[in-house]
């Protein structure tokens, strides 16, 4: 990434919603302000700054507030609900104090005053509070474009009646109503939040989806981790309803080395990559559902009956919160005592080093976007099984649009799963559109690609509001009155 000349005083505060793929993905952001020039204050839950063992560097600061949940609360995905409700209610208050105290020019590390806010765009009070203070706010979601679209389009899914679904529909039925996606698009590729509402127009998780995502309409802008070459089409019908977007993805391969320490909440057992040297080229199913999903007894057992069937040696990741309430000992020794030499089980691996490994063949994989990406910028073949939100229609994108793999959602079937595992890992013609689609991510990101002249038009962008923002701040009273509150 080049460096720009930005001014010194362009002072960006990240703040991503305090889960694991959010915070990834705007540390590899941060990383890239960072190489541009500027100073940047990332902002976590105590909850999690306590987990990531976050170390601050010159230019680069982790600060934390409370998330307002208990400290027993599990903040897993069955609660999420609870996590977005107490980010609002609750961490917004202390946001703001701490977005006034550094405002006004924290004395800590010779940080110059805070000129710019990028926030997660799935917390609309981040960017509201900011700009009330009198600092320009950003939306970054690090969702793809095509689930941004799809969710800005429910209220034209409404009005043509696509939603909502009644019990029995054909979850094949063609959806109307999503630009651009007429062709491909159908029901059960729809985010998971349009099932099961039967009156969207009350259905509360709906309306907040749909309400922080027009949201982003009021920022200064929407960025989004995604290429011009996987997404074009869908960053071109959202440009009109935003003041401007970024596309500026996929970010980890923009700034390839490790984004500052405290990315990471789990502990990555590196003895997997061991494991991979010693297996041949393109013969090994990585397996790995995302740092959220959570699946049945009985769902793992048909994963592991399909893994052992399809006959290729395999790596799964098997989070120790991932399988009801099964112990993780006991599937550990299930998926040895099946896969017998063939099988390698880690509670968490070092993904991106994993998918660029010689002797990964394919992914099977929930479609989660961050894993997307990674495995589109390697070329690695995909199958994918959705969990819930974006990954419904990322794996729509993935087998039908880019057919860089297959979309098993919806079935978890031992027999569906070898079959999809031996075509993936062994047609070419899949592997063939994910090394087409590695090679044009890849320029995107390279210098003079799309991504890397967005990301440079960003960073003027930032500088500029920056400037005018030290400007503008002239109530010091009203901002100072909410310091320590
Ligand atoms: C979910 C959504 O699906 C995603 O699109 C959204 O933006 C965030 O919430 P998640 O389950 O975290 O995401 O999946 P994903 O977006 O794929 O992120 C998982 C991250 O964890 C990836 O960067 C992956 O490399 C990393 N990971 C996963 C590891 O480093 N090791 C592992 O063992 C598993």
């Amino acid at each position: 990434m080049d460096m720009v000349a930005a001014t010194p005083a362009a002072h960006v505060l990240v703040f991503p919603c305090p889960v694991h793929g959010h915070i990834t993905c705007m540390l590899h952001f941060a990383t890239g302000l960072l190489a541009a020039g500027l100073h940047v204050t990332f902002l976590h839950s105590d909850h999690n700054l306590r987990r990531a063992a976050a170390a601050s560097s010159p230019r680069l600061r982790y600060v934390s507030i409370p998330d307002g949940l208990p400290v027993e609360h599990p903040r897993d995905v069955g609660r999420i609900v609870e996590l977005m409700e107490s980010l609002k209610t609750k961490a917004s208050v202390a946001y703001r104090s701490l977005l006034a105290s550094l405002l006004l020019g924290d004395a800590t590390g010779g940080f110059p005053p805070v000129t710019c806010v990028v926030a997660d765009g799935i917390m609309s009070f981040a960017v509201d509070v900011a700009e009330e203070l009198g600092i320009p706010a950003l939306a970054f979601r690090t969702d793809s474009a095509c689930s941004f679209l799809a969710y800005l389009s429910l209220p034209r899914l409404l009005e043509l009646g696509e939603l909502p679904f009644k019990d029995g529909d054909d979850l094949d039925e063609p959806v109307r109503g999503v630009p651009g996606m007429e062709s491909f698009l159908r029901r059960r590729d729809l985010p998971s939040q349009c099932r099961d509402c039967s009156d969207p127009d009350n259905d509360p998780l709906l309306q907040i989806v749909y309400g922080f995502t027009a949201h982003s309409g009021n920022a200064r802008a929407l960025v989004l981790n995604t290429a011009a070459s996987m997404e074009r089409a869908a960053l071109a019908h959202i440009a009109p309803h935003m003041r401007d977007v970024f596309a500026i993805g996929p970010l980890h391969a923009m700034s390839p080395t490790a984004p500052a320490a405290g990315g990471s909440l789990w502990r990555e057992d590196d003895g997997c990559l061991a494991w991979l040297d010693g297996q041949a080229d393109r013969s090994v199913v990585y397996v790995s559902l995302g740092s959220l999903t959570v699946i049945s007894l009985e769902q793992f057992t048909e994963f592991l009956h399909g893994l052992v069937a399809a006959g290729y040696p395999f790596l799964w990741v098997l989070r120790p919160d991932m399988v009801g309430a099964s112990q993780s000992a006991t599937l550990r020794e299930a998926v040895a005592a099946a896969g017998k030499s063939k099988a390698r089980v880690v509670e968490w691996a070092p993904q991106r080093g994993v998918l660029r490994h010689r002797a990964v063949g394919c992914f099977l994989t929930h479609a989660g976007w961050n894993s997307t990406l990674e495995a589109a910028v390697e070329g690695v073949p995909m199958v994918c099984w959705p969990f819930f939100t974006d990954q419904q229609i990322n794996s729509r994108f993935v087998g039908g649009v880019w057919r860089t793999g297959l979309d098993m959602k919806d079935v978890c079937d031992a027999a569906v799963v070898a079959r999809m595992v031996r075509e993936a890992m062994e047609s070419g013609q899949i592997r063939a559109s994910a090394q087409a689609l590695a090679r044009e991510v890849r320029r995107d990101v390279a210098d003079g690609g799309s991504s890397t002249a967005e990301f440079k038009r960003l960073v003027e962008f930032i500088v500029e509001l920056s400037t005018t923002a030290v400007a503008a701040i002239k109530d010091e009273e009203y901002v100072a009155s909410y310091v320590n509150i």
